[in-house]
């Protein structure tokens, strides 16, 4: 089923002002009397007395040519009721969906002055990010953030349909709430009523979509506002939306179902084409191919396992590695000498010993200093498994897996990456990711997605004893090298939860303490039930082509956490304060 198209005002774009909207006017419109209210786009003055006005609105812009505009300025309010005409002769714009038309016999009437604004309203002219958050009103006026939120609009729509028709019921949870185990630094937010007690802003809605499942609902699902208190980043902000969901009887398949029907649809919605169904790799695949539990499968070749071809070798750095990987850089062995100790030196920042560097030469002879120390059957079972071709460069790094995994998935990314929005759209699931993704520093194992998830049930009885070969039944989705969405099967389990409680160093009386309200509901006939989360503003800002989720948000927080706009964060009233039983101390240094 396609999903319908954006909101769109064009069917009723009638007002008590006006009768049209400036960008729908088209040769069919011609002889047509209309009124127009918009932004003066742009004023260019023809001798004295005529001037061509362009009118903006949010579809578009249009021409009026009007007799003695010489007080209208650019971002003026106005309304201009006059007579659709083409335009003459050889003076058509093919680059504007009104270019044939123009509107003339203009009454011009003010509605609103304005001071000219702190930057121009245009694509081409980039302001830098304080003015333009501190003025967004204007910032949100230019073509590329109107149809960003166009974008985000139908996005959002197309997730609500698809949900729906799954037969998810749409609920709201609350923001006023208790810690959420996400991961993340909370906001807190100080309760009058109850001096000293404090509510927690939601990291996800995950506890409360759990009492759902055993309330019953079945499927439920939320556009739902997240609050994290972390660092931000070009995919980071404190607040975020997900498309968060939770079906109870389902297996991890029927979870990434409902998922892709959603995400699928929303993509075909903001692009007009559907992409292919979305392949999958477990997570054991996606870090022995590609380095990376986010891989962005557009970034070029895969790695490759060289122990076979090396298992004889006398190069000294091959010697009973652990694991040898490589991979080809197509095309790139033109790269200079700078750029290969540069690549040696970013290797060595991520852990590796050295890194090795072959240039392949026409029938695959090798250009590298360490050449000479590997035999012909090496080089030729090394340019083989890699399948270099003439002209490409060979990268080969010797060390325990981890860091081969880590240092060659990297420098793929460094190598082929293109930007994140550009060029085709690769999802991918990552599925059995590890229970645990390693050790903290009392040697607890720490989630890698959330202590609510179920193991997979194959190495439950290795849970206590190897807690860390313990797969889960937890899932991501990737989009591009971005982490989109995750999601597992959970614990419906009070004895399974205890054992994961107990491997987490949590004892009974925290476990009780900081989540016996979602223990007790266990205990009432909970089912089984999983879900996931989307990250809606980076699925957004990739369909949308954009690097950087602020550009998909209205009114998003600078890098430093800050809306130069209101202000916030700022100081409140020493009355409010004191009404909270809050007193401020000086900051921490
Ligand atoms: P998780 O913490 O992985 O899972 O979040 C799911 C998705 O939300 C997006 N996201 C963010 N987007 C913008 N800014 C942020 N600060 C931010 N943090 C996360 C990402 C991420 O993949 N409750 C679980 C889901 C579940 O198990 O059902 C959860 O929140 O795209
Ligand atoms: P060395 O013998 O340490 O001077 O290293 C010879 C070459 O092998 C240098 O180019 C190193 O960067 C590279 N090298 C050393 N150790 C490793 C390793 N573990 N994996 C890949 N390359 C390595």
């Amino acid at each position: 089923m396609t999903p319908a198209p954006p909101p769109d005002l064009s069917a009723h774009p009638a007002t008590s002002l006006r009768t049209d909207r400036c960008g729908d006017l088209r040769a069919g419109d011609v002889g047509r009397a209309v009124s127009l209210c918009g932004w003066v786009a742009r004023r260019r003055q023809h001798g004295e007395h005529l001037a061509f006005v362009d009118l903006r609105d949010r579809s578009g812009v249009v021409q009026c040519v009007v007799d003695g505009a010489s007080e209208l300025r650019s971002e003026f309010v106005v309304r201009i009721t006059g007579t659709v005409r083409p335009r003459p002769e050889g003076t058509g714009n093919a680059d504007l969906a009104t270019g044939e038309v123009e509107v003339g016999d203009c009454q011009v009437e003010v509605l609103n002055p304005a001071e000219p604004p702190p930057f121009p309203v245009s694509d081409r002219v980039e302001a830098d990010e304080a003015t333009r958050l501190r003025h967004r009103y204007i910032d949100l006026r230019r073509n590329r953030m109107q149809r960003n939120l166009v974008v985000r609009a139908a996005v959002t729509r197309a997730l609500r349909s698809a949900m729906d028709r799954q037969g998810f019921l749409e609920v709201e949870t609350p923001l006023l709430w208790v810690p959420t185990p996400e991961g993340a630094r909370e906001f807190v937010i100080p309760s009058r009523l109850q001096p000293g007690h404090f509510y927690v802003l939601p990291q996800s809605p995950q506890l409360a979509k759990q009492l759902l499942m055993v309330a019953g609902l079945d499927r439920y699902y939320q556009i739902a506002r997240c609050l994290r208190d972390e660092d931000l980043r070009a995919d980071r902000q404190f607040e975020f939306a997900q498309l968060d969901l939770e079906a109870s009887f389902v297996s991890q398949d029927d979870v990434l179902a409902f998922v892709a029907e959603a995400v699928l649809d929303a993509t075909e919605a903001a692009t007009g084409a559907r992409p292919d169904p979305i392949e999958r790799l477990t997570w054991t695949e996606a870090m022995e191919r590609f380095g990376s539990d986010k891989p962005d499968l557009r970034a070029g070749p895969e790695l490759v396992e060289l122990g076979p071809v090396f298992a004889q070798t006398a190069f000294r750095a091959f010697v009973g590695a652990d694991c040898i990987k490589g991979m080809r850089a197509p095309g790139q062995g033109d790269l200079g000498r700078n750029r290969l100790d540069a690549l040696t030196e970013s290797a060595k920042g991520l852990g590796a010993k050295g890194l090795v560097w072959l240039r392949v030469g026409e029938g695959g002879t090798l250009d590298s200093p360490v050449a000479k120390f590997l035999s012909d059957a090496e080089r030729a079972g090394l340019v083989a498994a890699v399948e270099a071709e003439p002209g490409d460069l060979v990268l080969v790094v010797a060390d325990e897996r981890p860091t081969v995994r880590a240092v060659l998935g990297q420098l793929r990314l460094d190598l082929g990456r293109p930007p994140v929005s550009e060029g085709a759209r690769r999802f991918v699931w990552i599925t059995e990711f590890p229970l645990f993704e390693g050790l903290d520093g009392e040697g607890r194992p720490v989630p890698a997605h959330h202590a609510f998830t179920m193991p997979h049930p194959d190495d439950l009885d290795r849970l206590e004893s190897d807690p860390l070969s313990v797969r889960s039944q937890s899932y991501d989705l990737v989009l591009n090298g971005w982490e989109l969405g995750s999601g597992s099967i959970r614990i419906h389990r009070a004895d399974i939860q205890s054992r994961i409680f107990s491997v987490l160093g949590i004892s009974e009386a925290e476990a009780q303490a900081r989540f016996g309200f979602l223990l007790d509901a266990f205990r009432y006939g909970a089912p089984p039930h999983g879900g996931f989360a989307v990250g809606l503003d980076r699925l957004v800002a990739i369909l949308a082509g954009e690097e950087n989720i602020r550009e998909v948000i209205a009114f998003p927080k600078t890098q430093s956490g800050l809306d130069p706009l209101t202000g916030a964060p700022a100081p409140v009233a020493p009355k409010l304060l004191a009404g909270l039983g809050i007193k401020v101390l000086p900051a921490p240094a």
